[in-house]
């Protein structure tokens, strides 16, 4: 009877990072009676007033996340940006880390990542590694990458500017003087992906693969739709691609894993992400189980849900339009809740700046066009300001 030893019991489970993705996390935590312990640089953020425990912390600082997993049985994370050599020396000491310290390694740095596929013979595209920007110019200038070539820096924290597409010699002056890789420019029909969970047990599923459109200016998703309009074949060859990725990495837990698909119908990994991801907050309404609460079964060696779709929907994200910081409103939410399907969320963020992701609204329809157009008309109504 191993599941007594988590509902409503002593076990508590370790969140670092207390954001939306630790508050949908706590949706399920809630549940199913699961003690939870959460800690995060922003006393007032998502998690805080949901947890059990909720810790101010650094999540990069070793100390704080040594001292933070002390007492905690299971620990996990919903942000890739944590102190893993803490994670590490807590493995050692037997503590069970899902996503392991060397999984989290290895994202963190997108060279890194992309050595990974390369070496696991998973499918990705073409790039080149630099340490600096004048390695980058020597190699510019022997002609070794064309224009235009998507430039990344390797690690994150760099404003979220982390890519560019680079045109021209002036865009390449432009850059910071980063470690950072240059990608081969991939033509993109869609922008696709597939969230894996697995257990200790080795139990894997997938949830439906997702189409993610973009927005031009600000390059974050703007609707997630499922299930995505690609062809039987594509799919099965996409869920194949992320359960190879999946167990490369000894993967416990979710694993998201953002693919391309190319103008030849190639399928290239871009990149993956070992915790909830945004392309499966739809999941809550249309998925018998959900993307969290399969998180915390995978985690707990517990059995993975059903993962079938209910019923088609789409996702879209509610970022503030203010370019001055202020106090959140959220207008127009009224004109909405009514419409059949429509599911809010709101993250609890006080403060809406330009782009900060504030919330989401879920549409269902048996008809995956109408909830599409419901979605798109409810972006036009919705305005989230200060
Ligand atoms: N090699 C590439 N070719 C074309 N577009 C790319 C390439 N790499 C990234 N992009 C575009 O930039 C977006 C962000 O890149 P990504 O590496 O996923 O960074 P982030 O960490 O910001 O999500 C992708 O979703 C895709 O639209
Ligand atoms: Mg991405």
């Amino acid at each position: 009877m191993i599941e007594n030893q988590f509902f409503s019991s002593d076990f508590k489970l370790g969140i670092l990072g207390g954001g939306q993705l630790g508050k949908m996390l706590l949706y399920d935590s809630i549940r199913y009676d699961i003690y939870t312990k959460i800690m995060d640089p922003n006393k007032n953020a998502p998690c805080h007033k949901i947890c059990d425990e909720f810790i101010v912390g650094d999540l990069t600082d070793y100390d704080h996340v040594v001292n933070f997993c002390k007492d905690v049985d299971v620990v996990t994370v919903e942000i890739e940006n944590v102190n893993t050599d803490a994670l590490e020396f807590l493995e050692k000491n037997g503590k069970k880390v899902y996503p392991s310290s060397k999984t989290l390694k290895t994202i963190q740095n997108k060279s890194k990542q992309k050595d990974f596929y390369i070496k696991n013979n998973l499918p990705t595209s073409p790039y080149k590694n630099y340490q600096n920007k004048s390695e980058l110019i020597s190699d510019l200038n022997k002609g070794y990458f064309e224009f235009p070539s998507v430039w990344k820096s390797a690690k994150f924290g760099y404003d979220g500017k982390g890519v560019k597409i680079v045109k021209t010699l002036e865009d390449i002056k432009n850059l910071p003087d980063l470690e950072c890789l240059m990608e081969q420019k991939v033509k993109i029909k869609k922008e696709v992906s597939v969230i894996v969970a697995r257990n200790p047990n080795e139990d894997e599923t997938c949830f439906p693969i997702v189409e993610m459109e973009f927005n031009d200016d600000s390059n974050l998703v703007e609707y997630v739709i499922c299930p995505a309009n690609i062809s039987k074949e594509l799919e099965e060859k996409a869920y194949n691609i992320a359960l190879q990725t999946a167990r490369c990495f000894n993967s416990i837990g979710l694993l998201a894993v953002e693919l391309f698909i190319t103008e030849n119908d190639e399928i290239l990994i871009n990149e993956v992400a070992p915790r909830p991801h945004n392309s499966g907050h739809h999941t809550i309404e249309c998925c018998f189980t959900s993307q969290f609460d399969q998180h915390i079964r995978s985690i707990l060696n517990l059995p993975l849900g059903n993962t079938d779709l209910k019923i088609p929907g789409i996702m879209l994200n509610l970022v503030g339009e203010n370019k001055i910081e202020g106090h959140v409103k959220y207008e127009n939410i009224d004109k909405i809740l009514d419409i059949p399907g429509v599911s809010a969320h709101f993250y609890g963020k006080k403060k809406s700046r330009l782009n900060r992701k504030m919330g989401h609204i879920t549409v269902v329809n048996t008809v995956i066009e109408e909830a599409l157009k419901i979605g798109k008309n409810i972006k036009k109504i919705v305005k989230v300001t200060a």
